[in-house]
């Protein structure tokens, strides 16, 4: 069950080449309880790995890495109106969006064709085009790896926020996700189109009054145009996260470049970093194996396939320092470095 020694290279979409010492595909949480507990008596580290869109191995990892396999999909008619939908860790992300869709359930639409799988969505609340699933999300089962209890989080107790949750705070290397419940729409969806590059792709598409799954094409279309396919080319989507600034420094900036784009929220502005990185001169640029996207500068993408995950990290330490130097703004990372 446990294999040595195994390259990790096609479990993290970035592509790197980083082996781990020991290895083990889990298929059912009794499974991963046993490993769990084989782990501990020999006080391995531990790494989880679900579709692996989110890491970056920056090097051998020296434990056991389990895979976390687990599927199945089941739903439970609420009204007319709702359906909770639950899938299992191991699920992958868009083909649960797209079964939801042939089912006509809405609330997944705008979150189409993000790479990974359902049991990490809640790590960092993944969002897309106006819709972070703590908007459909009802609850999540998870393996407290402290007491080796099953137990259930809400809403509340998820403390969901802008690429945030328990899971990446206090709640960090504690607990496994085993399984995600949402609330969809059976009908009288709410079809959300507000952001602005899905209203032209509906336009250019001709329509006027879209389905959920008119929006899903939409936003498929979106990403293929210019999120590069991690089959194709290694990326983990946006590198950094978008940053959160003072509304007076904002201010002051806006007087020095007068075309920095901002979203207000409360006394803070959100900062696109995409934006910051261009003008920073890097988007395109390719040094070595590893390059800023061409069509959009916060995915650094492992251009030649070759790079390793040391490479990509010391890339990515030069953006932040150059869009600090510039802008006196400092990126924080949202892929998780191994
Ligand atoms: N921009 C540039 N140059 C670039 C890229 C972006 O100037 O090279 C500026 C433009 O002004 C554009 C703005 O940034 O209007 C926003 O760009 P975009 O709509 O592409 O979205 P984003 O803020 O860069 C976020 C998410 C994406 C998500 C999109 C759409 C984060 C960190 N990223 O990107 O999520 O798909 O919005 O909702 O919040 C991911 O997390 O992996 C991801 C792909």
């Amino acid at each position: 069950m446990i294999q040595e020694n195994i390259s990790l290279k096609p479990f993290n979409t970035f592509g790197v080449d980083a082996s781990a010492r020991y290895f083990a595909e889990v298929n059912s949480v009794e499974e991963l309880i046993e490993i769990f507990k084989l782990s501990n008596s020999q006080t391995l580290p531990l790494l989880f790995i679900g579709g692996g869109s989110n890491i970056l191995l920056t090097k051998d990892f020296e434990g056991l890495a389990i895979r976390l396999n687990l599927k199945g999909i089941s739903e439970e008619i609420i009204d007319e109106n709702q359906v909770l939908v639950t899938a299992k860790a191991g699920e992958n992300w868009h083909q649960f969006v797209m079964f939801c869709l042939e089912k006509n359930y809405g609330g997944l639409e705008n979150l189409s064709l993000i790479p990974g799988n359902v049991g990490t969505s809640p790590m960092q609340n993944i969002g897309a085009y106006g819709t972070e699933i703590k908007d459909i999300f009802e609850s999540c089962k998870v393996l407290n790896l402290e007491t080796l209890e099953i137990e259930i989080f809400d809403l509340k107790k998820c403390r969901f926020g802008y690429r945030d949750s328990i899971f990446k705070q206090e709640g960090k290397g504690k607990y496994v996700i085993l399984e995600v419940t949402f609330k969809l729409t059976r009908e009288n969806h709410k079809i959300d189109v507000e952001y602005g590059a899905i209203k032209s792709e509906l336009e250019n598409l001709g329509i006027f009054n879209p389905t959920i799954q008119d929006v899903s094409k939409a936003v498929i279309n979106i990403r293929q145009s210019k999120l590069p396919d991690p089959k194709v080319t290694g990326n983990a989507g946006s590198f950094f996260k978008n940053p959160t600034i003072p509304s007076t420094q904002f201010e002051a900036l806006k007087q020095k470049f007068e075309n920095i784009p901002g979203y207000p929220n409360g006394e803070f502005v959100k900062v696109p970093a995409g934006w910051l990185i261009e003008q920073s001169g890097w988007k395109g640029k390719q040094i070595g194996n590893v390059a800023s996207h061409k069509l959009q500068a916060l995915v650094i993408i492992n251009a030649t396939g070759n790079a390793t995950g040391k490479e990509i990290f010391d890339f990515s330490t030069m953006i932040i320092d150059s869009v600090n130097e510039k802008y006196g703004i400092e990126l924080e990372r949202e892929v998780n470095i191994i």
